[in-house]
């Protein structure tokens, strides 16, 4: 596995990789790995000759006040867990080399999507994660690209993004991977303390008590919302949305329609988790 950090380097050896006919998949994360970024690597392998990472804490995607100073930094354990994964050529650039002129040209996707939910509590949000990763496109080039569905809203923003700019990227969504008693890997797992991790499958719970009243018929979306809203605020939580949405498009589905998906986002303690369901 070659670690590159600067554009030029990196370039170079894929185009060589290219010119001999080599199926490029890419993975983008922040770094501090865990099996679930493990998971869509492996995905990557299975559906390309080599699989390239980036590992970028994105400075343009964080808010006034979120946690970019204290996101975790591991890269040495983050190294080992790539290789086990199958990962060729990982790009690690230092922010001057992404950014070596303040990034004024940003990629703004569509509000219609992008304002909604995540994008509605974390302003810029899908600005700064569409900027960075058109940019990464455009560094690695690849054939295939690999992103989790724990992110639902980021992954069907990246669509779009492919699509509506015409990139000749296929985007594939991983499933997400859980923890044994159900909580969503997450590298801001690590900012939970004992008794909060203990606590953390709540959200889980709440989403999963979502989809079965779904599953059984229940089409009463505002009044399954606010139990689930109850429950975690009954658990010391403080949830910012749990929206039962269509698949499509994240609009609020009407009665009859099926395809929904159930998307949390909620405070424990000072750590913000997501999670979601399909139904
Ligand atoms: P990061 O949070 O590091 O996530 C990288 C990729 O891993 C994303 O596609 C995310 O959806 C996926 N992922 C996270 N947790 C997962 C889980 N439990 N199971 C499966 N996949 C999971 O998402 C980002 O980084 C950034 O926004 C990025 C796209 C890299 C742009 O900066």
């Amino acid at each position: 596995m070659r670690i590159h950090d600067t554009i030029a380097g990196l370039r170079s050896t894929l185009d060589a990789l290219r010119a001999d006919g080599a199926r490029i998949a890419f993975v983008p994360t922040m770094g501090n790995l865990h099996e679930g970024h493990a998971s869509l690597m492996r995905e990557a392998a299975r559906r390309a000759d080599v699989v390239v990472t980036s590992v970028f804490v994105n400075r343009l995607q964080f808010g006034p006040g979120e946690d970019f100073d204290r996101y975790p930094r591991t890269m040495d354990a983050d190294c080992a867990r790539m290789r086990e994964a199958g990962v060729a050529h990982v790009f690690a650039p230092d922010e001057a080399e992404l950014y070596p002129q303040a990034q004024t040209l940003q990629v703004v996707p569509d509000p219609a999507l992008a304002g909604l939910l995540e994008g509605a509590f974390r302003p810029g949000f899908f600005t700064g994660v569409a900027t960075v990763v058109t940019k990464l496109f455009n560094i690695v080039q690849p054939h295939v690209a690999v992103f989790g569905k724990k992110d639902y809203q980021q992954l069907m923003v990246i669509r779009q993004l492919v699509q509506q700019l015409a990139l000749p990227i296929d985007i594939v969504a991983g499933e997400t991977l859980r923890a044994e008693d159900g909580l969503a890997l997450s590298s801001r797992n690590g900012y939970l303390s004992p008794d909060e991790r203990s606590r953390a499958v709540q959200l889980h719970q709440a989403l999963s008590a979502a989809r079965d009243a779904l599953r059984a018929g229940n089409r009463d979306f505002t009044g399954i919302e606010q139990a689930a809203t109850a429950f975690l605020e009954a658990h010391g939580w403080f949830p910012q949305y749990i929206a039962v949405r269509r698949q499509a498009d994240l609009q609020s589905p009407a009665a009859h329609e099926s395809s929904l998906v159930i998307l949390a986002a909620a405070l424990l303690g000072s750590t913000r988790l997501i999670d979601n369901l399909e139904v």
